[in-house]
């Protein structure tokens, strides 16, 4: 009998059709994303959730659901699942770690480049018709060769991040709650620092940390106070593991120069002044929006799905010791 599946939002063709042939495919009443009632309606009735980073599935929600056999989020992050509940009830949870890598560092390369040569005023200058031509002294930002690069978090995209930024000849600095064994760090031309040092001297921040109460506000007012007036924050990890408030005032008052943003605290709001300032480059979180990307996770996020309503252990599995 084919699992019963309730999938919040539309996935990539290839994925759809797949579900259609291989599940008993349940969708929201609407094209639009489910609100609570309608999340919690379609997955009491099923056995599979398929949901994506943007769906909350909180504690009350899988508690309210009898048949569930596995929560399969679309994306590599989990923090939109309870997964201790989950864990409890000894449902799986499963992820798509691997093949967003490339997409999400090469999105984060592109805020490193945008935010250090100041695209996005360049980009509302010539859109606004207030340019003049070429000056001297026109928006002038930093150079990446030579630069310091600190990266927070050490993971596969944060690595992938280093890769690239080999080829910009840049300095590579990380901190992460891991140390590399000596021979990586040389491989990866990767010094290690404790993380105000790397605070301290980097030219560009950039998180790849996951989201977890520890990593909540990692980046606060005191963290911008040890930056460089001429540093540029990137993040393309999750929202809140900067305080968005102390990120606004750091660029208001001209402690750090610029940010790129991908993800913010309580997407889809922002701050309120975030959209005014001009020296925040900001994306409606795009780290994976690549077709390609998109169908990897989509087929990963099935493969589990499929895996664990057939009574096996999913192989991406975020709370594995269930089936200890
Ligand atoms: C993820 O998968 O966690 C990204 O943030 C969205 O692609």
């Amino acid at each position: 009998m084919k699992p019963r599946v309730f999938l919040t939002r539309s996935l990539p063709a290839a994925a759809m059709e797949r579900l259609a042939a291989e599940t008993e495919l349940h969708l929201p009443p609407s094209a639009s994303a489910p609100d609570p009632a309608a999340l919690l309606a379609g997955a009491t009735a099923c056995q599979a959730l398929l949901c994506t980073i943007a769906d909350t599935v909180d504690s009350a929600l899988i508690e309210a659901c009898p048949h569930l056999k596995v929560i399969a989020n679309f994306g590599v992050g989990f923090n939109n699942i309870a997964v201790a509940t989950a864990s409890k009830l000894r449902i799986p949870v499963t992820n798509t770690p691997g093949v967003l890598t490339a997409a999400t560092a090469d999105l984060a390369f592109g805020l490193i480049i945008a935010a250090t040569r100041r695209f996005a005023e360049g980009e509302s200058l010539v859109r606004s018709g207030a340019w003049r031509g070429w000056e001297p002294l026109q928006l002038l930002g930093g150079d990446l060769a030579g630069a310091n690069l600190g990266l927070i978090g050490l993971g596969r995209i944060g690595t992938t991040v280093a890769r690239r930024a080999q080829a910009f000849d840049m300095r590579i600095r990380y901190w992460n709650r891991t140390r590399l064994p000596p021979g990586e760090e040389i491989s990866l031309g990767l010094e290690y620092r404790d993380r105000d040092a790397l605070l301290a001297e980097a030219d560009v921040v950039s998180l790849h940390v996951a989201y977890t109460t520890e990593t909540h506000h990692l980046i606060d007012a005191r963290a911008f106070a040890r930056m460089k007036s001429t540093a540029v924050l990137v993040n393309t990890a999750r929202g809140a593991v900067v305080d968005e408030a102390a990120l606004v005032q750091a660029l208001r008052s001209g402690q750090i120069a610029a940010a790129g943003l991908d993800v913010y605290e309580r997407e889809p709001a922002l701050h309120p002044e975030l959209s005014s300032l001009h020296n925040c480059i900001l994306l409606p979180h795009l780290g994976s929006a690549t077709t390609g990307t998109r169908t990897r996770m989509a087929m990963l996020a099935i493969d589990n799905l499929l895996a664990a309503c057939a009574d096996q252990r999913p192989t991406h599995c975020v709370n594995p010791e269930i089936f200890a």
